[in-house]
């Protein structure tokens, strides 16, 4: 028969688990420490808060006066000599061009920058001696010696925000809007608001000629025959959304926009069939990669798969092994099939 317990607790039985009660004198006691202990975290945490308010206050009334009046000349918000700020705490710690922190707290003999203003045959004499900045005074040495070995407390207060330098629009998380308009509109609910803020109003609708023409520049960057221009001006008379959908689908799946759009690609590897500069010579193995380029969008190839072929990234210009292998599983055109071996052997250099 199905046993549950010994299915559920195979080291024994539920009640063995369960610790039984301590004894009531021993009950007391554990009540006792616990109060005592719980006394003792908040005594030290009021102290704790005490003293770091006490060190915060020593920044504010003694160190600050001394940084604004000695070095935010040439380390504050305007000017920043060799990348190092006094005003950002994150900088003043980590240090700026010289690549050293020269706080570090706690510690003042470690700190060049306690050198740096106390020792007049330092490496670094700040502030510099041609300077119109007068020196640190002893007393003054001394306040900033005092501050780091305390701990270099630094309030929020004088600590400027700078800007992330990753805070990219680009970075962030994708969100969905809230939109009132649903479907295909969507997009005009951004253009009409970008539009508005610059008191502009929607031109009118394209004729179907023009919006033929803008369609074959933008998707395959060839100008539309007569005839197709005729084509779609017919199907626009009897039902233009689905005439405007037929075009796109036909320029999309054209060979032409890869080509097209492949260029831009092709600039940011720098790709060329010659060398370019003075003797100009040939590059006779880079056009298999602008091929692989033109096919990779015109069969929408995942951008995580994109960078597979190997003579691809700028970062590992060489292609030793192994072969593009998308090349060769599946060659567009004949040229690539006999020059599989070559294009093995391939030695790729766009930069
Ligand atoms: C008149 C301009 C000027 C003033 C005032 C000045 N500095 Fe400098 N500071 C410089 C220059 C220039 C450098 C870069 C020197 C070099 O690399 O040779 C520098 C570098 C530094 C560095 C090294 C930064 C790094 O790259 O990690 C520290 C630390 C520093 N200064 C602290 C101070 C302190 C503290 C004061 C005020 C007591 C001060 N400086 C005042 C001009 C100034």
């Amino acid at each position: 028969m199905y046993n549950e317990q010994s299915v559920k607790y195979p080291l024994g039985s539920p009640q063995a688990a369960i610790a039984s009660p301590p004894p009531k004198d021993q009950q007391v006691f554990i009540n006792r420490t616990c109060i005592l202990l719980a006394a003792w975290i908040s005594l030290s945490a009021t102290l704790f808060a005490d003293q770091h308010s006490a060190d915060e206050q020593y920044f504010n009334e003694n160190v600050l006066p001394i940084f604004t009046a000695k070095c935010f000349d040439c380390h504050g918000a305007k000017v920043q000599k060799s990348g190092y700020r006094l005003d950002v705490r994150e900088i003043a710690l980590a240090g700026g061009d010289l690549g050293e922190p020269p706080i570090v707290p706690g510690n003042s003999s470690s700190s060049s920058l306690l050198s740096y203003v106390a020792d007049n045959s330092a490496d670094l004499v700040m502030p510099p001696k041609e300077s119109n900045v007068t020196r640190l005074t002893t007393a003054e040495v001394g306040v900033l010696q005092k501050w780091i070995d305390d701990g270099a407390a630094w309030p929020d207060s004088a600590n400027e925000k700078i800007d992330d330098p990753l805070d990219w629009w680009s970075l962030k998380p994708l969100q969905k809007p809230d939109l009132q308009l649903p479907g295909a509109a969507a997009i005009d609910h951004f253009v009409n608001a970008k539009l508005a803020e610059h008191k502009l109003i929607m031109s009118p609708p394209a004729d179907p000629r023009t919006l033929a023409r803008r369609l074959y520049f933008d998707l395959i960057g060839l100008p539309p025959t007569p005839e197709a221009l005729d084509d779609f001006e017919q199907a626009s008379r009897s039902d233009a959304e689905a005439a405007l959908d037929q075009l796109v689908e036909h320029l999309l799946a054209s060979p032409h926009y890869g080509e097209r759009w492949a260029r831009h690609w092709l600039d940011v590897v720098h790709y060329g069939d010659t060398h370019g500069y003075d003797k100009d010579k040939p590059r006779p193995n880079a056009w298999p990669y602008r091929d692989y380029v033109i096919r990779a969008l015109n069969e929408d190839k995942p951008y995580s798969q994109f960078p597979s072929y190997p003579g691809h990234a700028r970062a590992r210009p060489v292609c030793e092994a192994p072969p593009p292998y998308d090349l060769l599983t599946k060659p567009r055109t004949m040229p690539c099939v006999l020059l599989q071996e070559r294009v093995v052997k391939c030695r790729l250099r766009f930069s």
